[in-house]
Parts: structure tokens; sequence; C-alpha cells
């Protein structure tokens, strides 16, 4: 692991998330095809790719939500594919999800949202009341925190849901298409948030297809063509 001007760079030690020969099939098609890959602690990856081809396939599979059918992944030393059911919840706490499925509750306020992945884990609601004051701070909502997700623009909302993902401090934080539905500067504005989560030590992987990204972030790509992995480059900025 080496710091420069860029971030940390991974060169090898202190795996995060590791992929080993990973291939997936739905309905005898590949979604992935021997995908082998290493992430660094502290790192930021893009992971592109056109529409179809294996991007949330792997986000998924890193929280075991998708169980690959054949190679091993591990993330923070832990081996995902042959997690028991009961190792589940300890994965979701380490690994902070911004996933287009799991949109906000409603009827739910912003401080009752971010607080739920807590309140399934019996935290204090002394603790509750810290971390989740913590997260709005951190993503800059604290002032949206008694609104319902309807009060908020696009942009708040998407910063709700980084809110949430963090809340719990987790080690590594997964994005899927985090600003598909922002315009250029909220796009802007949620990497830039991105970037200072990840320069506290969390481990971000973004999924994306969005050029502007690409050319905001400047660290590592890897993108997928048909479920596989094509050679690395580097962002353009
Ligand atoms: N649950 C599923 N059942 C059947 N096929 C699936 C399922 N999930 C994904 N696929 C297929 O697997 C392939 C990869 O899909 P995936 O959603 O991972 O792509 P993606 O890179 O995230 O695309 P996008 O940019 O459109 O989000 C596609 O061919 C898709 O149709
Ligand atoms: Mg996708």
């Amino acid at each position: 692991m080496r710091s420069t001007s860029q971030g940390t760079i991974f060169d090898g030690k202190d795996t995060m998330i590791q992929l080993i020969h990973v291939s997936k099939q739905y309905d005898q098609r590949s979604a992935l095809s021997d995908v082998s890959l290493e992430i660094g602690k502290g790192e930021f990856v893009l992971l592109m790719g056109p529409s179809g081809a294996g991007k949330s396939t792997l986000l998924r599979m890193l929280i075991g939500a998708e169980r690959p059918d054949g190679g091993q992944i591990f993330v923070h030393q832990k081996s995902v594919t042959t997690l028991r059911p009961s190792d589940i919840p300890y994965l979701r706490r380490k690994v902070g999800t911004v996933f287009q499925d799991f949109r906000l509750l409603p009827k739910k306020s912003v401080f009752d949202n971010v607080s739920l992945p807590l309140l399934v884990q019996g935290v204090s609601s002394a603790d509750i009341r810290r971390k989740v004051t913590e997260a709005l701070r951190a993503v800059g909502v604290e002032h949206k925190r008694d609104q319902l997700p309807a009060g908020l623009s696009t942009g708040e909302q998407q910063r709700v849901c980084i809110a949430r993902a963090i809340v719990n401090g987790p080690v590594v934080l997964l994005a899927d298409e985090p600003t598909g539905n922002l315009d250029p500067v909220l796009t802007s504005e949620i990497i830039e948030l991105f970037k200072l989560i990840n320069a506290r030590g969390t481990t971000v992987v973004v999924a994306t297809h969005d050029p502007l990204v690409m050319a905001q972030v400047n660290r590592r790509v890897l993108t997928l063509s048909q479920g596989r992995l094509l050679p690395e480059q580097r962002g353009l900025a």
C-alpha cells in the first residue's frame, strides 16, 4: 500500500476485497466469467462497463446477496462464498451499501431512516442518537433530520442514503450507480463526498457507467465487459 497525491494505491498487501476465478450464470448465460481481482484497504476503485456487463452482480456478491457458481470471494479476510447465514449480519455491518433497490422509507424521518441499521442491531438509543447525528453531519444534511424523504431534493436524498450506509462505520462502502439520477453538479458533490469518506479510511467501490464520475475520481478503474474483466486503466482527470 502506498499513499500518493492520487490517494492510496494498492500494491498487493492489505487486501480488503479479493475475487478468485469467480463466475456466475443466469439461465445458462454468463453474468461474470472467471473474474479475479484484488482491492486494497483504503482504495477508491471504480467499477465500470456498459449495461449488462456484470457490475451489480459483482457488488451483490460482495455482500452475500448472490452466490457465485464458481470461484472464491473474500471481504475483510472473510470468505463470503462459504459464509453461514448467521455470519451475514456481521458482513453487512462491515460493508455499507448505496444500492438503487434500498430506497428510503417514505413515512420515516431522515433520522429514523438512518437509524434503522442500528435499531436492527439493538444499539442503545443514546448511541443511535450520537452515530446518526455524526453520519448526517458527515454528509451535510443534519439540518434535515426531522423531515420526510419527500421534503428533500434528489441530491439530499442520496446523501441520506450515504449516511445510512456509513452509520455503522463500515470498512467498505459499495455504491451501485450512486449518481444515476443526478445532474453533473450533484454528481460532482456526491463524488466529493465519497472521496471524503475514503480519505477517512473506508475502502470505496463505485459501480458506474458515467464518464463524468471517471473523470472526477482519477483512481484505479476496473472495467467489465460481458462479464469479463478487461486490463486495467486509470481515470482521466
Ligand atoms: N437476477 C437475475 N436473473 C437473471 N439474469 C440476471 C439477474 N441479474 C442479472 N442478470 C443478468 O446478468 C447480466 C449482468 O447484469 P448486471 O445487472 O450485473 O449488469 P450491470 O453491469 O450492473 O448493468 P447496468 O449498468 O445496466 O446496471 C445481464 O445480462 C443481466 O441480464
Ligand atoms: Mg447494475
